[in-house]
């Protein structure tokens, strides 16, 4: 029979690369706690309008790129492509924005578009996200960014750019998108034939092409900074002298205008070399309408979310010996021969992981010379044998794998056997 294939754009996790997930994990719940972020854990599919009123009807992820269906009763359903209109619609619908002045939520899970894949582009990838709820400072926007560079800085993440723009207020986008569709009708014919559909119905995208024949395009475009209100120009001058203040440089860049239609004021990309042509690693911004769009009242609101596969992509090219710690943490193997052993080896094995330490034994009886080879490819420190002899006579052999010493133990000296182990791996030896 044929075997069945994962899914285009989908990727299973496995090995070093899985544990070096969970240690990434680990890392954001670190930051992102002590910078005062909560876990919410929102379903993987949600009402698809959710996002069209969010996101916005004309944008690409929703236009081209929503895994949609209907369900049986006939609920037009869609698989999230991102976390932040889930995130907005359980704080309205908890009744958690009404009650608590701020909120503060991240996240880690899988989202979905239907992209043509390539490096670092996926159709099933993964985000972690937070989002600040209730504050119209830009000292909210700069620890929403301050969180996320101190994140990738306990991965040892260096090389990456912080570019930062301001998008004004939403008055001022409206004003600035009716300019923009009239310089971009007036330079159609030079400009890609995606750029040229979307002029209409999506103008700022065109501002993201990297085609170069949009380029000189691009290049002249009237910007969206130069039509924001002083006082949005005020708070976004505030933000990048706050940002340096302790210490995160970022450039600003008139041309991130970010794909999707809910920001208001800052937004900002994180970029990476190691990345490629889809070199953004995170991305985030203020939202400050989206709340009361989705049926709330009105609260400021900034947020971040940065692509896991990316980041791995980075760590990966940028640390080249960047191990998951897990693999580096002790570990003991327990042998035995003969059934009467094996019954002792399973509850030595067991008394191991009870008091905590990583250990593994073969159930399938092999020559004990197999199983010291074993143990030494997958890196045990110690092993623990029991052998027929040791069986009868209430005992086992410790052994250690660097130094090959083996010692003779009685059964009741297992404990201290123990103790001896857990300071040694304590101490890394
Ligand atoms: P976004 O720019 O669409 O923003 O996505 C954020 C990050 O997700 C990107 O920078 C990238 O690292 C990763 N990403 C996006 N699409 C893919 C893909 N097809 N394959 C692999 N990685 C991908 C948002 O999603 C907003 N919700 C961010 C935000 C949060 N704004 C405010 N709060």
């Amino acid at each position: 029979m044929d075997s069945i294939q994962s899914l285009r754009g989908t990727k299973d996790i496995y090995g070093e690369e899985a544990l070096l997930w969970e240690e990434v994990e680990a890392a954001a719940r670190s930051i992102l706690s002590r910078f005062g972020f909560e876990p919410v854990r929102t379903p993987l599919i949600e009402e698809a309008q959710l996002f069209a009123r969010s996101v916005g009807e004309a944008t690409d992820i929703v236009q081209k790129e929503m895994y949609r269906f209907t369900d049986r009763s006939d609920t037009a359903i869609a698989l999230r492509p991102e976390g932040t209109a889930s995130v907005v619609r359980f704080l309205v619908q908890s009744g958690l924005a009404k009650a608590r002045p701020a909120n503060k939520f991240y996240y880690y899970g899988p989202m979905f578009r239907a992209e043509r894949p390539q490096k670092g582009r996926l159709r099933q990838f993964h985000q972690i996200g937070a989002e600040f709820f209730g504050s119209r400072s830009e000292l909210a926007d700069a620890e929403v960014i301050e969180a996320l560079v101190r994140f990738l800085e306990s991965l040892g993440v260096s090389g990456s750019v912080i570019q930062v723009n301001n998008l004004g207020d939403p008055g001022d986008r409206e004003t600035y998108t009716r300019e923009l569709k009239k310089y971009l009708s007036a330079h159609l014919p030079k400009l890609c034939d995606d750029c040229r559909a979307r002029a209409d119905k999506n103008a700022m995208r065109v501002l993201d092409c990297k085609k170069p024949s949009c380029a000189s395009v691009i290049e002249k475009a009237p910007r969206i900074s130069d039509h924001a209100s002083a006082e949005s120009r005020k708070r976004f001058e505030g933000l990048v002298r706050v940002l340096g203040s302790v210490g995160i440089a970022c450039r600003v860049n008139p041309r991130i205008v970010r794909g999707l239609d809910y920001y208001t004021g800052a937004v900002f990309e994180v970029t990476h070399s190691a990345l490629g042509s889809q070199d953004a690693l995170a991305a985030g911004g203020r939202y400050d309408g989206l709340v009361e769009s989705l049926g709330g009242a009105s609260t400021p609101a900034v947020g971040f979310a940065l692509g896991v596969e990316r980041l791995l992509i980075v760590l990966k090219e940028t640390q080249k010996d960047f191990r998951p710690s897990s693999a580096a943490e002790g570990l003991v193997a327990v042998m035995w021969m003969g059934d009467k052993a094996r019954a002792i080896a399973y509850q030595k094995l067991s008394e191991l992981r009870r008091a905590g330490v990583r250990s593994f034994m073969d159930f399938e009886e092999r020559p004990l010379d197999r199983q010291f080879t074993r143990a030494e490819k997958l890196g045990a420190r110690y092993a623990v044998v029991v052998g027929p002899s040791e069986a009868e006579e209430n005992a086992f052999n410790f052994k250690d794998m660097i130094s090959r010493v083996e010692t003779r133990c009685a059964d009741a000296s297992f404990g201290s056997k123990i103790a001896q182990i857990q300071s040694a791996f304590a101490a890394k030896v």
